[in-house]
């Protein structure tokens, strides 16, 4: 990213302001985080590159990445338990950087618990109130054991749990405090895939009842879709895009977020020309079209993705039939190589005439469903397309393995029948 201004998450309305903060700056919102350059060095190792990113107050913010891109980094700052090698940390407006951790208006749930032992639930989630001399903990002990569904096992320790169980507690024991900010850093990795589901769903429906703001830390793209309403993509220390779950499914800005979130066709394109708003292209030999406003490419010659749920595929006829069929649409012929039953989708793998394979995905009803070795024709809306710079492409292939190659520089000038 070579622009300087920060990175602007809108509200959780969507609004780009808060709803009911009291101060006209969105940056001065209670539970407000701004990140100012904010770089974090290990002797030589570069962690986190200068960083600038606001978080509006009240908002699911999702930082993704794979392992090692400086997550919990990022996180770590944000609490006071890693030093910043330059830049600030601003909550509510207030620089927080030099605060240590317990005097910061935040906590962290880590992904592994650490309750204590030896206390009940009701005890581990009262220790926060405890610890500030509170004497009357009952009442919000009853409270947060009532939003995370656990009143009925209040007397039990916290091997006598599951794991979903336990987490609920270390939750619950993180807001008794009521932070302006909870930091979650793989909270729900100890978890089988079905209590994960269930508990992303959980701490959706707990951060909408309590308001604050959570900035949660996944390499899991379905969890930070699931729950977010702003998602960040990091990579190697930098945040390679900042949106909704839509906008960075839907209108990726590099290779490497088309390929981590979801999977993405990538083909090579030139552009031949521009026709009221759309690009004309040449892929592989053949015509195709993109609305100029769904590409990102600064050059005539960039990669072209298309998302594999948004094709289509049809039976192969006649050059008419076939012409008849994709009329305004992109298309490419094929042959099938794999079919992958899935259940609610069938993954096809499609040998197209002019060279690359494309990954179709196809919801399993009762209309045509092609087998190994028949003739298909690929089609396409050329609005659910995008347009990435070539450059980007080199991470394309280490994002996702299972998608198709990064595509050459040259086209091959084979044409389309
Ligand atoms: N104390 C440290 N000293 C040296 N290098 C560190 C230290 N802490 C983290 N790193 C390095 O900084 C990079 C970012 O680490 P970080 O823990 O932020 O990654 P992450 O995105 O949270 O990864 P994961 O998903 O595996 O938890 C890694 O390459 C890691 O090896
Ligand atoms: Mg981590």
């Amino acid at each position: 990213m070579d622009d300087t201004t920060p990175l602007k998450s809108p509200g959780p309305d969507g609004s780009g302001t808060p709803g009911d903060a009291p101060d006209e700056t969105p940056g001065n919102a209670p539970g407000s985080v701004e990140l100012l350059s904010l770089h974090k060095a290990f002797n030589k190792f570069t962690a986190v590159h200068p960083l600038d990113l606001e978080i509006p107050a009240g908002s699911f913010f999702a930082l993704l990445g794979a392992s090692g891109c400086g997550k919990t980094t990022t996180l770590r700052m944000i609490a006071g338990l890693e030093k910043p090698t330059s830049g600030r940390v601003r909550l509510g407006g207030e620089d927080i950087t030099a605060l240590p951790p317990h005097k910061r208006p935040v906590n962290t749930v880590f992904q592994s618990y650490a309750l204590f032992p030896h206390l009940t639930v009701a005890e581990n989630v009262a220790f926060g109130l405890r610890r500030k001399g509170r004497k009357d903990v009952a009442g919000p002990v009853k409270e947060m054991l009532g939003l995370v569904q656990l009143g009925h096992l209040s007397d039990r320790k916290p091997a006598q749990l599951s794991g979903g169980q336990q987490q609920r507690v270390a939750l619950a024991r993180a807001l008794i405090n009521r932070p302006q900010v909870l930091l979650l850093d793989e909270p729900l990795g100890a978890l089988d895939l079905k209590l994960r589901r269930q508990m992303q769903l959980e701490l959706k429906r707990i951060q909408t009842e309590v308001g604050i703001t959570f900035v949660h830390v996944t390499h899991d793209q379905e969890e930070a879709m699931t729950m977010a309403d702003t998602i960040a993509v990091m990579n190697d220390g930098m945040i390679e895009q900042l949106g909704s779950p839509e906008e960075l499914y839907e209108s990726p800005r590099t290779a490497f977020v088309a390929n981590f979130l979801g999977q993405s066709n990538l083909l090579p394109a030139r552009v031949t020309g521009r026709r009221g708003g759309h690009l004309q292209l040449d892929v592989f030999g053949g015509r195709m079209t993109l609305p100029a406003e769904r590409s990102t490419a600064t050059r005539d010659t960039f990669v072209m993705g298309i998302r594999p749920e948004k094709i289509t595929m049809a039976e192969a006829g006649s050059d008419d039939e076939i012409r008849a069929v994709s009329a305004g649409r992109n298309r490419m012929p094929g042959i099938v190589t794999e079919a992958g039953f899935i259940g609610v989708s069938t993954e096809y793998r499609v040998r197209t005439h002019q060279g690359p394979e494309l990954v179709v995905f196809a919801q399993n009803r009762d209309d045509y469903r092609p087998r190994v070795g028949d003739p298909v024709l690929l089609h396409w809306d050329p609005k659910h397309g995008f347009g990435l710079d070539t450059a980007d492409t080199a991470d394309a292939a280490e994002a996702s393995p299972a998608t198709a190659e990064a595509p050459a520089e040259e086209p091959a000038p084979e044409p389309l029948r």
